[in-house]
């Protein structure tokens, strides 16, 4: 750090700057997100969410934010036969609290199908998205798609630190070679 330090030291506040602004870019890649399905429409009728979730890379970690009637709307994840058929006989998991506002992590890398019961499934209220593990911190990150807006990004700050640390190694590498 002797390099970092001999920048700041004599007034160079630009590797300041510049290190504020690599972090600022790196948070959201870093971020798990917590997607409204169905951006401000929520989860309703008259909404394709096969288009909706179409560009959206999920990854393991993300959440589901369903936003709904809660007097005629529900949230039941369902396997791939059921989806298809719109069955909701056998949910595997009953994700209706009753507030109209329900939470899904996706916390296990593979397919999700949910549905919403009493026949409105049939009027298009389903939703299957892949959940995908999370790319390899800092480097290598895909830039996340904006197919929706992310609410309240939480950061993974075991991922953050480090990436901090790393481009302070970075820097100072770079301030040797001046
Ligand atoms: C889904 O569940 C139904 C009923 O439990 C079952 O008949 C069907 O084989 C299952 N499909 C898959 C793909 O697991
Ligand atoms: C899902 O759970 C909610 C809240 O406990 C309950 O009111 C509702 O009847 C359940 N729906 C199904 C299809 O099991
Ligand atoms: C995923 O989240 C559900 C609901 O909170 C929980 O029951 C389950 O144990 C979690 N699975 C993993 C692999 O963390
Ligand atoms: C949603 O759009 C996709 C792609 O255009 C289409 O294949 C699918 O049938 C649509 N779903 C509904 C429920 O309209």
């Amino acid at each position: 750090m002797e390099g970092l330090r001999r920048g700041i030291g004599s007034g160079s506040t630009m590797v300041v700057v510049v290190l504020l602004a690599f972090v600022l870019l790196m948070v959201p890649e870093a971020s798990a997100t917590r997607w409204t399905v169905g951006g401000n429409k929520g989860w309703t009728t008259n909404v394709n969410y096969t288009i909706w979730a179409k560009d959206i890379h999920f990854y393991n970690g993300d959440w589901l934010f369903f936003v709904y009637d809660r007097n005629q709307q529900n949230i039941l994840e369902v396997n791939k036969t059921d989806y298809e058929a719109c069955n909701s006989d056998h949910p595997l998991h009953n994700w209706t609290t009753g507030a109209g506002r329900d939470v899904v992590p996706l916390n296990v890398t593979r397919r999700y199908y949910f549905l919403s019961g009493k026949g409105f499934c049939y009027s298009g209220m389903k939703m299957a998205v892949q959940v995908e593990n999370l790319p390899p911190p800092p480097s290598a990150a895909p830039v996340k798609s904006k197919g929706s807006v992310p609410l309240t990004p939480v950061f993974r700050s075991q991922f953050v630190l480090p990436a901090i640390f790393a481009i302070g190694a970075v820097w100072d590498a770079l301030l040797r070679f001046c």
